[in-house]
């Protein structure tokens, strides 16, 4: 099959590598002509473990190759796939798709033969209808269907992701375009990934119900977790406990600053807009979205809390930038409101990231950056572990301690052990544990307060 991809970001680059690999001809178009040439030159544009040594093997096979001329890898193409980007709008949230439309235009300009045309973008339910509209009213006389397959892909695992996904998703309204796709994915079919086929706009609404049901998972294990400190519980075991029921699943329950991250703040705040349009209430969204972004910004009071509530003129280390690891990406980090709210508070703010640094750069101001995790912590009032990459989670504990000007640490992501911390003298705080001493209430069960509590409007109007 030839595939054309248009817009070579995260999903439009992960996904031409792999269609290369299974064997269909895949040519990844872009009109960043720098872009282009560095990834004609083996240069990723993006970091991501493995894509590098695939897109290579691709190349060398003839599978895969790089464009910066759409029209001639449209016509040749039985299946064009828009993967540009749409991000939110300033002024309203909404998912901007200006870059999809514009791909639409380019795409009805040059199509030639049947050519089924693919939403690979996250794009607002009826994007699809208004793609066929544009296309349609620019070559009346073209063949040709729009279907919507959205990824799931994670970064920092975006290539198994989209070798092993736990589904693919197919929508056509259009018996032969929904056939081409399935197509396209065979290689999953025969190894078991489940298939699901249905109509367009309910393809279109899946990725967003999906992504919003993970940022809602992860909002209420984050409010368990503020829970678990009040009431002297452990929010890992929580997680475990409620995880291992299969109808809940232990995905999305690690308790931590927030999400962040290019998808799931921007698709909530997309989905609760159709929904407002369609005047529709996802009052759970709309909350999550809330508690998320207060989130973010209350994570600097526990740091200022751990530091002993001084925080003028101190200095603090934060290691760790990105929304997660393994990737580069600084897209609604938790860390950018945080150090904002830090600096807000007097604190000095020395950090360190992986891969991030460049991103990072570009966004914060006033910010001591280090190439070293231990350089940046020494002489630092405080630690703070904000993304839980593997050779963070690594570090010599003892070095840090000798380094640190003291022992405070601050681990947003439970990614060390609490007993070698303290072992090397650390004052640890970290989120969903309580040390004994730091339980706020403690309320027997049948007590005249739980009785009160329980009887408060709140409690009464659920
Ligand atoms: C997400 C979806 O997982 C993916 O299916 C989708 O299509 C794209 O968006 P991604 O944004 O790459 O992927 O990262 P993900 O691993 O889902 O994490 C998103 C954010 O949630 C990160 O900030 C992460 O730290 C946070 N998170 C995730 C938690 O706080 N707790 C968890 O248990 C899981």
């Amino acid at each position: 099959m030839k595939i054309a991809i248009i817009g070579i970001g995260y999903v439009g680059l992960v996904s031409a590598a792999c269609f290369a690999t299974w064997g269909h001809e895949a040519v990844g178009v872009d009109k960043d002509t720098g872009k282009i040439a560095a990834l004609r030159l083996g240069r990723l544009p993006i970091y991501e473990p493995g894509l590098d040594q695939l897109i290579a093997g691709a190349v060398e096979t003839g599978n895969l190759s790089f464009t910066t001329d759409t029209a001639t890898a449209v016509a040749a193409a039985d299946i064009v796939m828009i993967a540009v980007g749409t991000p939110p709008r300033l002024r309203d949230g909404e998912a901007d798709l200006a870059f999809v439309y514009a791909a639409a235009k380019e795409i009805a300009a040059s199509i030639t033969g049947l050519t089924v045309v693919v939403t690979k973008s996250t794009v607002p339910v009826g994007t699809g209808d208004e793609i066929e509209r544009i296309i349609g009213r620019a070559r009346p006389d073209a063949r040709f269907a729009v279907a919507s397959n959205p990824e799931f892909l994670r970064e920092g695992c975006a290539v198994a992701d989209f070798q092993k996904p736990d589904r693919v998703v197919l929508g056509a309204d259009d018996r032969r375009a929904q056939e081409l796709l399935q197509a396209v994915y065979e290689p999953l079919r025969r190894v078991g990934v489940p298939i699901v086929t249905t109509r367009r706009r309910t393809a279109e609404l899946i990725k967003y119900a999906a992504n919003a049901f993970l940022a809602v998972k992860i909002s209420y294990i984050n409010e368990m977790a503020d829970l678990c400190e009040s009431v002297g519980a452990d929010v890992r075991e929580v997680a475990l406990g409620m995880g291992l029921d299969h109808r809940i699943g232990a995905g999305c329950l690690n308790a931590g600053p927030g999400y962040g991250g290019s998808c799931f703040p921007k698709d909530t705040l997309a989905l609760l807009r159709t929904s407002q349009d369609h005047g529709v209430p996802l009052r759970i969204i709309q909350e999550s979205i809330v508690a998320n972004d207060a989130r973010k910004r209350r994570m600097a009071l526990k740091v200022i809390d751990a530091l002993g509530g001084d925080a003028d003129g101190r200095s603090v280390a934060i290691l760790g930038l990105t929304f997660k690891p393994e990737t580069d990406d600084m897209r609604e980090a938790p860390s950018i409101p945080l150090i904002e709210a830090l600096q807000r508070a007097g604190l000095k703010i020395r950090a360190h990231d992986p891969q991030g640094m460049e991103n990072a750069r570009a966004l914060l101001d006033d910010v001591e950056f280090f190439d070293d995790a231990y350089e940046c912590a020494s002489g630092a009032d405080g630690v703070v572990l904000m993304t839980d990459w593997a050779c963070l989670k690594s570090l010599d504990l003892e070095r840090l301690s000798r380094v640190v000007r003291k022992p405070t640490l601050i681990d947003f992501r439970h990614a060390f052990d609490p007993a070698e911390v303290r072992k090397h003298g650390f004052a640890l705080t970290s989120i969903g544990v309580a040390p004994d001493t730091q339980i706020k209430t403690t309320i027997r069960p049948h007590s005249p307060v739980l009785h009160a509590l329980r009887h408060s409007p709140v409690m009464e109007s659920n």
